[in-house]
This record gives C-alpha cells, structure tokens and sequence, in this order.
C-alpha cells in the first residue's frame, strides 16, 4: 500500500476493460468483446500465465501473420487444430435425420473452380488411381433429387499436395465444379486421396511437436454442396480405409461421412470412359436440409 491507496485488483482490470465496451453501438459485437475478455482474463487466471508465457503467445501470433498469405492460412489452421472450427460447425448446425454432415473447411479451399461436365476428371495431371466418383443430390426430408444443385470439390494428389500449395501444379488441378442432373446425379473422375500432413513448418506445427500431437488428416475429398432453397453444405468424404481416422489432426472425422473406394480391375466392363488401368468407384449420395444458402469464403483470399 502506497500513501494509503490499494494496489488495482485483477478483478478491477477486468471490470474495467468490461466498461470499455458499454457503449458500442452494436449489442451482439459487445456481447462478443465482453464474453471474450472474461474468458480471456479467466484463462491467464486460472494458469497462473506468466509474463514469459504471455510472451511466447504473443510470437506465436506474430509468427502466424507473418506466414499467413493468399497461399498459406495459419489461422484457419490453428482453429482446426484446436477443434474449434469443428465446435462452431457444431453449434451452427443440427441437420435433421437423413441430412448429410457437415464438417470444417480447411485451410486449402480456393472458390472459382472450373465448371465441368458431368463425368469428367478434376485431375489435370497424373496423380494417382484414378476414383469415379458418383452419386445423387437429395432433399433430405422428402428424398425428392435436386437437379441442378452445384457439387463443389477438391483433393490432394498422391503427392500429399493440394494445387493451391503446389507451384508445379496446374491451377484448376484436382478441383471443380459439377451440376446435377434432372433426376440429381452428379460423377467425376478424382483420383483416391492420401493421407496428409497438415502445414506443420510453422507455429501450429510447432505447437502439436511440443504437445506431442501428429499432423496427420486421413485421406479424404472435400465438397460443397448448394441448391436453392437448401442449407449450403460444407463437408467431407473419407475414405473409410484410411490410416488416422482415429486421431485426425483437425477432429473433422464423423462416422457417416465414411465411404468405401471400391477397387475396380482394368478390364471392368463398368469402367468409364477416359478411365485407362486399375481404378476404384466411390457412391456418395447427399442429402441437404431445407433452409438458407450461406455463401462460402476463404478469409484469407476475399478480404
Ligand atoms: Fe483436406
């Protein structure tokens, strides 16, 4: 005690910075900015968090905007590796019965990809077995098929790599975009995904090296699904033979979006066209709920 005054409280700081906000115009953002404060303050409290440690979280933000750029998201991936990108994913949607699951987006994401015929390949340069994929687009109440309902998707190839962090790969490589037919078909040829590392060279990576954590995602094609009229569908299909569907580095696994990749033999009379060699078929059939479309962005590419 100093000429008889107390020294300021933790808990006037956080009353304080809590008063900071009383007059912003919008409720939901200061809703927003006190529940933050006090769970941010509730954290360094309850850890005792230590200057050093503020420190070291601080050059770990710092890290993360210095490697993010139109190519790389440390963010988004920080979110997934945290489970939080799946939790908000959770809270924001509870799909009636039927409704295919959502899951995260991913840091890899580029929107504008090619619009391509029904049947043709995503793939514009060899990389690996060659997967016809095919199915049908539902309303998930009534079962009724949604034609012209537009199937997002993108892939790594057997290199691990997605095209956006390639620089070999051609731009449009292992993605596109597809609109079903009248009775809600779509195909394309993919190719079969492999596991993959997530980014792992920069702050999250270094995160999951000191918690002991892999960065491994099991194999699996990304799709968005949207029709008017629908709940627009972010999601996933994973191969359900993979290697780390136990222990995904993004938690992004849910038991229903496991598909089997058929292996298929050269000479199967069902082969499709364009189709040369050993190659596998994977059904996958989606059901959308009924509801707003929400439209999809990359944070770190529209700004
Ligand atoms: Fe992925």
């Amino acid at each position: 005690m100093q000429n008889g005054i107390e020294p300021v409280a933790p808990a006037e700081i956080t009353a304080n910075v809590l008063e900071s906000f009383a007059g912003a115009d919008s409720a939901r953002l200061r809703e927003l900015m006190q529940s933050l404060v006090v769970h941010l303050h509730a954290f360094a409290a309850e850890t005792g968090l230590t200057q050093e440690e503020w420190q070291a979280g601080i050059a770990a933000l710092t890290a993360t905007g210095q490697i993010t750029d139109e190519r790389r998201q440390e963010f988004i991936l920080w979110s997934d590796a945290l489970g939080l990108s799946m939790f908000v994913d959770a809270l924001a949607h509870r799909p009636p019965a039927g409704a295919t699951e959502s899951t995260v987006l991913g840091p890899f994401y580029v929107p504008g990809s090619p619009l391509r015929d029904y049947g043709a390949r995503i793939a514009e340069a060899d990389s690996g077995t060659p997967a016809w994929v095919y199915g049908r687009v539902v309303d998930a109440v009534n079962g009724h098929p949604l034609a012209g309902a537009e199937v997002d998707v993108w892939q790594n190839g057997d290199n691990r790599l997605y095209a956006v962090q390639d620089p070999q790969a051609p731009e449009h490589h292992l993605r596109g975009r597809f609109r079903t037919r009248d009775d809600g078909a779509f195909a394309f040829v993919a190719v079969r995904p492999t596991p993959y590392p997530i980014p792992d060279d920069g702050p999250v990576g270094q995160m999951l090296k000191a918690t002991g954590r892999h960065p491994w995602r099991p194999a699996h094609i990304h799709m968005i699904v949207r029709a008017a009229g629908y709940v627009t569908l972010v999601t996933h299909i994973f191969d359900r033979d993979s290697d780390y569907l136990e222990s995904d580095a993004v938690f992004a696994v849910k038991p229903s979006l496991l598909r089997a990749f058929e292996p298929r033999a050269a000479d199967d009379p069902a082969r499709p066209a364009g189709i040369e060699g050993d190659w596998c078929s994977l059904e996958c059939d989606i059901a959308l709920a009924p509801g707003l479309e929400r439209t999809v962005t990359d944070p770190g590419r529209t700004a």
